[in-house]
């Protein structure tokens, strides 16, 4: 069984950071051990919001304790979000580094969380600089939206080939893997939206109708599952169909209710067992 060490804020009311990615990984039978890093009411894109944001040593005590019980030689992977401030970027890769030495196959993803093409930077300025010169260097596999991808290499990809070199330039940087998610080239057909997927030697892209609604959280389900997805398989091809089809089922779910909130309970059948109706496009 796979096991995910998941670095993550939480939320009592809605789904974001590990409010949105434990209960997939878990319904896909991932054990996973969520560390908070904020314990918020709700997400912030309601612009109002109560509770704590944990210190990073606090965070780091809670790592310290589960290094102390022996438990990293079975992880498979240390998961990463929302960084709610400047100091906890340490404390993962210190985590990272902690969950390597114990186990030396275990590979570390990292949502570089910054912002997206509409809303612009949503993160304390120094997040994304951080992200771009300590952590994503560490990184195996990365999720970035095109949004951040661009920030992460200096580049703006729009077209295809844009984002596909900006991919290469951001694996120059360290991780093998990277996610796009929000693929948004000039060319494609009208309300449509694609995730691009390079590993390995191949990329792969797919393709689904564009649905109109913004649910915070998509990104962090999208993360989490392609992760569960890539470890179990080790293909992009198998992982990005899994993946897409679960998130496009949540989402369309979640429209159809009217609720503003992801509708992960509601959804669970789709994503334990993705119909996978879109198919993947080989791209390299
Ligand atoms: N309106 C939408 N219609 C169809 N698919 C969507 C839509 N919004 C998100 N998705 C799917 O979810 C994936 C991840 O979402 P997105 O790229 O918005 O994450 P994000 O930018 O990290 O946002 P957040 O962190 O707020 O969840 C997208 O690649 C796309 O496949
Ligand atoms: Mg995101």
């Amino acid at each position: 069984m796979t096991t995910i060490v998941s670095i993550q804020s939480s939320v009592a009311y809605g789904h974001v950071g590990n409010s949105a990615a434990v209960f997939p990984l878990q319904r896909l039978g991932v054990e996973v051990w969520p560390v908070y890093t904020v314990h918020f009411s709700n997400h912030t894109g309601y612009g109002a919001w109560r509770g704590p944001l944990l210190a990073a040593d606090d965070v780091r005590e809670v790592i310290a304790g589960m290094e102390e019980r022996n438990a990293f030689g079975e992880v498979e992977a240390v998961l990463s979000g929302y960084q709610g401030g400047t100091q906890i970027g340490e404390v993962i890769l210190d985590a990272v580094a902690r969950v390597k030495s114990a186990n030396p196959a275990a590979i570390y993803a990292c949502d570089p969380v910054m912002g997206n093409a509409t809303s612009g930077c949503f993160v304390h300025p120094d997040i994304p600089v951080l992200l771009r010169d300590k952590v994503v260097p560490r990184a195996d596999l990365i999720t970035p939206n095109q949004f951040e991808l661009g920030f992460l290499t200096h580049t703006e990809p729009e077209s295809l080939e844009d984002t596909l070199a900006s991919v290469d330039r951001a694996r120059a940087m360290g991780p093998s893997t990277v996610l796009v998610t929000s693929v948004l080239r000039p060319d494609r057909p009208a309300d449509t939206i694609e995730m691009l997927a390079v590993h390995g030697e191949e990329a792969w892209i797919v393709r689904t109708p564009y649905l109109p609604l913004k649910a915070n959280g998509s990104g962090d389900v999208t993360a989490a599952l392609f992760t569960a997805h890539l470890l179990d398989s080790g293909r992009a091809e198998d992982a990005l169909a899994k993946t897409v089809s679960s998130v496009f089922a949540l989402l369309e779910r979640t429209l159809e209710s009217g609720r503003r909130e992801l509708q992960l309970v509601q959804s669970q059948e789709e994503i334990a067992h993705p119909a996978c109706e879109f198919t993947p496009e080989r791209v390299r």
